[in-house]
């Protein structure tokens, strides 16, 4: 029997699997473990399951000792786990891709609308009792058809992303260091260009891409200064992809003309400046949050333990270049 941490509360079903085979070791609640608490309880793990939460360094790591085999991330994103320190100890890492994918399309997506049609703004006047008459200008939004879609990351949530807009009539142009084979291309009605292009001509730029080195603060300033004075940001990736003050400026000065946040550059504290701009959607960060997606992520992580605790390779391992 393997000693197997599990940091936090995850869906039954997924604790079942692995208690069946396996000595558990479950912090069995929503709030996130101390890091105390965490540090203590890794020592002698065979394999931690974690969450996004949850810091995986090199302190973490020794904590555990020279036994952990596997780190299973309950999260498609993996920022929180220091890869190259998992690979130069022969740690296997791993992430929970493709079962998150169109739920966390369908969030993105439904930013975008709330953003560009100003849903959340009409709710809050509802809900406030602010006076209200139906008008002919009254709260206009910007419509998506025949409009383009910026795609930052042209991943499995990215295209699934693509495949939604293309459904509303918008045609999309991405960026990627991969290029989409013809028929995709053809499909998603999506052509790769370079950042530039991409903000500049974007009615709407959504990221789909990981947080590293390369992508943090990819928006900032001077992107933002680059896109229409009428486009929209959307993020549904990591809130430090983009410079959250620079964003708050440039919701202020009409640079760009508004925002869908589903995560944020210090989660949870949301920068105070965007809870002041009517122009921005603001969710808790619910990209994956149904029932259905998160035991699918849960069992993934198990499944990902048993198949490595029983020799066989992990089957979503992380590189250091895995994409949403
Ligand atoms: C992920 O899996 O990375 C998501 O952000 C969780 O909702």
């Amino acid at each position: 029997m393997s000693k197997v941490v599990i940091t936090n509360r995850i869906p039954e079903s997924a604790v079942a699997a692995l208690r069946a085979v396996h000595d558990i070791d479950y912090y069995d609640a929503e709030e996130t473990i101390s890091r105390e608490e965490l540090l203590r309880r890794a020592a002698g793990a065979d394999v931690l399951v974690t969450l996004l939460t949850e810091k995986v360094d090199d302190e973490l790591l020794d904590a555990a000792g020279e036994q952990l085999k596997i780190v299973a991330n309950v999260a498609v994103g993996y920022n929180n786990i220091d890869v190259p320190a998992c690979d130069a100890r022969g740690i296997v890492a791993t992430n929970t891709p493709k079962v998150l994918t169109e739920t966390t399309a369908d969030t993105a997506f439904g930013l975008m609308l709330m953003a560009t049609r100003r849903f959340g703004e009409g709710e809050r006047v509802i809900r406030s009792g602010t006076p209200w008459q139906w008008g002919m200008f009254y709260m206009l939004g910007m419509g998506l058809q025949g409009k383009t879609l910026g795609i930052v990351g042209m991943g499995q949530i990215g295209q699934a992303m693509a495949r939604r807009a293309v459904a509303f009539g918008m045609d999309i142009v991405y960026t990627d260091e991969f290029e989409l084979d013809a028929a995709t291309a053809e499909a998603l009605h999506a052509r790769k260009v370079d950042m530039d292009e991409l903000l500049s001509t974007s009615d709407v730029v959504s990221l789909h891409c990981p947080l590293m080195d390369s992508t943090k603060h990819l928006i900032n300033a001077e992107s933002l200064k680059k896109m229409k004075k009428t486009a929209y940001v959307v993020n549904s990736a990591r809130g430090p992809v983009i410079d959250e003050a620079a964003l708050v400026d440039a919701l202020k000065n009409g640079d760009i003309a508004g925002a869908g946040l589903d995560v944020f550059e210090n989660e949870p504290a949301v920068h105070p400046g965007l809870l002041e701009c009517d122009n921005a959607v603001l969710l808790p960060h619910l990209g994956s949050a149904t029932v259905e997606t998160r035991t699918a992520m849960a069992e993934l992580a198990a499944q990902n333990v048993l198949d490595l605790l029983s020799g066989q390779p992990a089957l979503t391992p992380v590189t250091q270049k895995t994409s949403l």
